[in-house]
């Protein structure tokens, strides 16, 4: 192995990630199994979370496995973890990835709505990450956690109102910060990322007119597509950011920059 190949390597590690099923998690998970990691799915969709894990066993190799876990729920996520350390032998990495979004202004969004969208997008992050913590520190094992956040966490985006997904990931950033400080003495070192426009399910089916505003006003006039994430997740996860902990990697085709 070159210094770089180890510098990034992710063998010999187990990673759980939430919202695997599709999208973002997916393909990072594929991407996180060829740099070596064994990879737990978390996810709400059943049969696509499973076809998932066994699409991304197959095409490298490694180990893997996927559960129905709602990420809301702590009483199952908790359960799914001891499954999942059961099953792999241990657990060191979690890429904290499940996520939602309603296109609704402040003023139409029901009180319901409001709490779906916090309590999947911030709630669920932080419930997934103190219970990984938790299994972490009860086995006596270091570890990294990397929640997706958001550039909708720094600015507001246009022409869709959506308060509700702004404001909770603004959350993610700073529960990112503080989870990191807490967890200093336990050996465990938690950042996120903040993409901007990535091409996937949650996107890519919104409309036309919105579509061609966000890549308006993107410096770099398209999507980024989700493998143009991977290598921020595996950097954060991987032992070269042995030094790094309660940061947020911008990955936005400048979006933010202007
Ligand atoms: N696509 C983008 O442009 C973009 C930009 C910035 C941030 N993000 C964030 O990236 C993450 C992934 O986005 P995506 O575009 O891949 O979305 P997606 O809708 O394609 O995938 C999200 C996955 O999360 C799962 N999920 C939703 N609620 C869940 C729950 N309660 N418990 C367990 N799993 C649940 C879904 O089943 C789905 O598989 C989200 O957190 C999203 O907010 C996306």
């Amino acid at each position: 192995m070159t210094t770089l190949e180890k510098l990034f390597s992710l063998q010999g590690k187990v990673a759980i990630v939430t919202g695997g099923a599709q999208g973002i998690g997916k393909c990072v998970a594929a991407c996180m199994a060829e740099v070596g990691a064994d990879i737990v799915i978390f996810d709400l969709q059943k049969e696509k979370a499973e076809a998932a894990a066994k699409e991304i066993g197959e095409k490298t190799g490694k180990k893997t496995m996927a559960l129905t876990v709602d990420v809301t729920k702590p009483d199952q996520i908790a359960a799914a973890i001891a499954k999942a350390g059961e099953e792999m032998g241990t657990l060191d990495l979690l890429f904290n990835n499940a996520g939602i979004a309603v296109h609704k202004s402040a003023h139409d969004v029901t009180p319901e709505e409001w709490l779906k969208v916090i309590n999947v997008n911030l709630n669920g992050i932080y419930f997934m990450a103190v219970e990984f913590a938790r299994y972490l520190v009860k086995n006596h094992r270091k570890g990294a956690i990397c929640n997706t956040a958001s550039m909708s966490g720094h600015i507001v985006n246009r022409p869709q109102e959506q308060a509700s997904y702004n404001a909770s990931k603004a959350g993610v950033i700073q529960l990112t910060k503080s989870l990191a400080v807490e967890y200093v003495k336990d050996g465990i070192r938690v950042n996120c990322i903040s993409p901007g426009y990535i091409y996937t399910e949650l996107t890519g089916t919104m409309r036309k007119d919105w579509q061609e505003k966000w890549m308006d006003i993107t410096p770099y006039g398209r999507y980024g597509q989700p493998e143009e994430l991977a290598g921020a997740v595996i950097y954060l996860l991987s032992d070269s950011a042995s030094f790094t902990s309660g940061t947020d990697l911008i990955v936005d085709g400048c979006y933010t920059a202007v």
